[in-house]
């Protein structure tokens, strides 16, 4: 392609990647599967990687840059970024009402009400000149700031450039916006279940999650959180805007800003009112955290002529929820030891009931947290329930003591093994270091059996195993006997046989899925798989360099640095060779020469990919696929020839769908193999009339 040619052709992709985000992040209707999508970018940076210079800077690609800064540069708002009065009650909120209708202008139109959620997130401030994101600020005090723009530039809901879509309003030359940025509560689930899994410290709420991950020196921390932005009011404008606040939303939203679903306009006090108290029972389905719903003013020339009043703007007002807090005795702390050897702080407290729910243990998050809010045994705590999450203690109230309470400090031992706990330099866990740490070893056993799917051990059966000395590591589990089963709780002859034979089926998994079990820090199923296809076995792993490990895709040299300390422990030496005596499966599969098939081939040429829940196990089926010599895959592409789809299959269907991927059932996965096993002819994609059609 000459550069004329790439210049054209990546101008129409930027324009192509901001409309699908627009679809997706603000209209929640995209109109491209997630593969489809990836394509646009996969070729614009492929065009940008041969022309440089044609990369702009609001180019899609060009989200995260740069490298970590010293620290965050102060900006002065270019209007105060005021706060809210607060109205706790029906008589709250109408007393609100009566004091404001006193000052209202004789010529203000009657005033109309919008209802918008209360985002407990963080206060932003967007700054776009000619179209382009400048600049992106925290709140501060109101009046100065810090400027984060290089992180506010890696969450994919903040537009780079306005309008997103090609047929959006054309802004003014200047353009400030207001906004909130959080993290939805899906998300929050799993970004603490994966920074868990890599053996990092999980956030206590999705509040200390997005500001944790917004206040980042390093942008590049910031884009792998997934943060998002709701937008909701203009802040400073150099052009005509909206004269209502509800149509700044529309305008916002139409500009590419993403606004909840939950907005209300109302006519009446009364009707503002019915709406805030409805919302309590809408609440936990929000998808998002909101402590309350903000109730202002819709005509905007009211709000000026209202004006403030200790930076609180007259023409609005915060409505709260009642509290999902409580304030209860701290009794004492309980540490417990997780699968990487952290210590963790758990609050026992005075039972206490909150939003209908009794509480009695909660998350203190880590020691750095008690040690910063000064938490001390005996406290009155303020504790907090939110959404899904766990209940957390918030802080203590330090004007309620009486002299008798205690600091918390960290165990000086593990409370499980007794060994001497230790705090690494430069981190905020503190750490069990004792391999064989019964406690460690229990949450290893269950996470090593959920990981490679074995049935039938749950989380008393891997204590009680830990405990009689059964296994002292997970290879241990491979060399059980049926008279050791027979020796836990509630095991009988027929309970022991299927434990085993579950057992005797996981040795049989693939590579890739043994070693994400192994739990090394920073390798989930993903790095795992990527690991094994660079390193064709656990013994090259092992034998390779750091430096050649952090090559692999997706594996940074923090994991690159822990997997080959791993390896080179002589405990896990150890373990990987009972693992290799006892014939677990330590390769990545190698494949059949084609030349060579061993019977007939009906899937030569075919790629599967299986997803939902079918009948046998998804190794099996694969290796059947393999036998017949067809090849399976993890993910749906245009080369996909087949999707198997067991019951609840999600994602994978979906794509199949988008992509015109044809769709079998296990039941016509088994009779094209037979068939062909018998000489029946050749099928390709698309070419069998049995398969489901996606639309049919
Ligand atoms: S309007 C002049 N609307 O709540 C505009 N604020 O003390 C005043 N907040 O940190 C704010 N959701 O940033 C407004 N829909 C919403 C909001 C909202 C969250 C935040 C705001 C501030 C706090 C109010």
């Amino acid at each position: 392609m000459d550069k004329d040619a790439a210049q054209l052709r990546a101008e129409k992709l930027r324009e192509e990647i901001r409309y699908h985000s627009y679809r997706y992040y603000v209209l929640d209707s995209p109109v491209v599967s997630d593969g489809q999508f990836d394509a646009l970018v996969d070729e614009l940076r492929a065009i940008e990687a041969e022309f440089p210079d044609l990369v702009t800077p609001d180019s899609p690609t060009q989200r995260v840059g740069g490298a970590p800064a010293e620290g965050f540069v102060k900006v002065t708002h270019p209007a105060p970024i005021l706060s809210l009065d607060k109205a706790t009650s029906r008589e709250e909120i109408f007393a609100w009402y009566t004091r404001i209708s006193k000052l209202l202008p004789a010529d203000a139109p009657t005033p109309t009400f919008v209802v918008e959620p209360k985002f407990d997130g963080l206060t932003v401030v967007l700054h776009y000149h000619n179209g382009q994101l400048v600049q992106g600020a925290t709140r501060g005090d109101g009046r100065v700031g810090e400027d984060i723009t290089v992180n506010l530039r890696t969450i994919p809901a903040v537009p780079l450039r306005i309008p997103v879509a090609p047929d959006g309003p054309q802004p003014p030359a200047t353009l400030v916006v207001r906004g909130e940025v959080l993290i939805l509560l899906k998300d929050f689930a799993a970004l603490n279940q994966k920074l868990a899994a890599a053996g990092e410290a999980t956030f206590a709420n999705p509040r200390n999650a997005a500001a944790g991950s917004l206040r980042q020196l390093d942008p590049r921390i910031t884009a792998q959180r997934p943060l998002h932005l709701f937008a909701y009011s203009i802040v400073a404008a150099d052009g005509p805007t909206p004269p209502t606040q509800r149509e700044s939303l529309a305008y916002l939203r139409a500009l590419g800003f993403p606004q909840p679903e939950e907005i209300a306009t109302c006519e009446t006090l009364e009707a503002v009112s019915d709406y805030c108290f409805g919302m309590h029972a809408r609440r936990p389905n929000l998808g998002y955290e909101a402590d309350g719903l903000v109730i202002k003013i819709n005509d905007l020339a009211t709000w000026t002529a209202l004006g403030a009043v200790g930076g609180r703007p007259r023409a609005a007002v915060a409505y709260k929820f009642p509290a999902q807090e409580a304030v209860t005795r701290l009794r004492d702390v309980e540490f417990s030891v997780g699968r990487t050897g952290v210590v963790t702080p758990t609050a026992l407290l005075e039972p206490t009931p909150i939003a209908g729910v009794t509480v009695s243990r909660a998350s203190l998050h880590n020691f750095d947290f008690i040690a910063e809010r000064d938490i001390r045994i005996g406290d009155q705590v303020n504790v907090k329930r939110a959404g899904d999450v766990i209940p957390y203690v918030t802080g203590p109230l330090p004007d309620l003591r009486d002299g008798t309470e205690r600091a918390i400090a960290p165990p000086q031992t593990c409370p499980a093994c007794g060994d001497p706990v230790v705090q690494p330099e430069g981190e905020i866990a503190y750490y069990c270091f004792n391999a064989a740490c019964p406690a460690q070893l229990t949450q290893k056993l269950t996470y090593f059996t959920h990981v490679l799917d074995i049935e039938g051990l749950g989380d008393r059966t891997a204590v009680q195993m830990v405990e009689l000395g059964l296994v002292k590591d997970p290879a241990d589990l491979y060399y059980l006997t049926k008279t050791d089963l027979l020796k836990l709780e509630g095991f009988a002859d027929k309970k022991a046989d299927n434990l085993l034979e579950a057992i005797a089926q996981a040795k049989e998994r693939p590579a890739a899925r043994l070693l994400a079990a192994l739990g090394l820090r920073g390798v989930g199923g993903v790095a795992a798989g990527a690991l094994l296809a660079a390193f064709p076995s656990l013994d090259d792993l092992a034998a390779a360099p750091e430096e050649s490990l952090a090559t692999v895709e997706g594996i940074g040299p923090i994991t690159a640095h822990n997997v080959k300390a791993w390896f080179s422990h002589g405990h896990n030496q150890a373990l990987i060779e009972k693992l290799r005596k006892i014939g677990v499966r330590l390769a990545a599969e190698v494949k059949a020469p084609a030349a060579e098939p061993s019977g007939p081939q009906p899937f030569a040429g075919l790629t599967f990919v299986i997803t939902g829940a079918l009948s046998q196990p998804r190794d099996e089926i694969q290796a059947w696929i393999e036998s017949l010599g067809g090849k399976v895959s993890g993910s749906v592409s245009q080369k996909t020839s087949y999707l198997v789809a067991g019951a609840d299959a999600g994602s994978k269907y979906t794509r199949a769908q988008a992509l015109g991927v044809p769709i079998l059932d296990e039941a016509q996965l088994k009779e094209i193999g037979n068939q062909g096993r018998e000489g029946e002819g050749e099928r390709g994609r698309g070419g069998d009339k049995k398969a489901t059609s996606p639309d049919s």
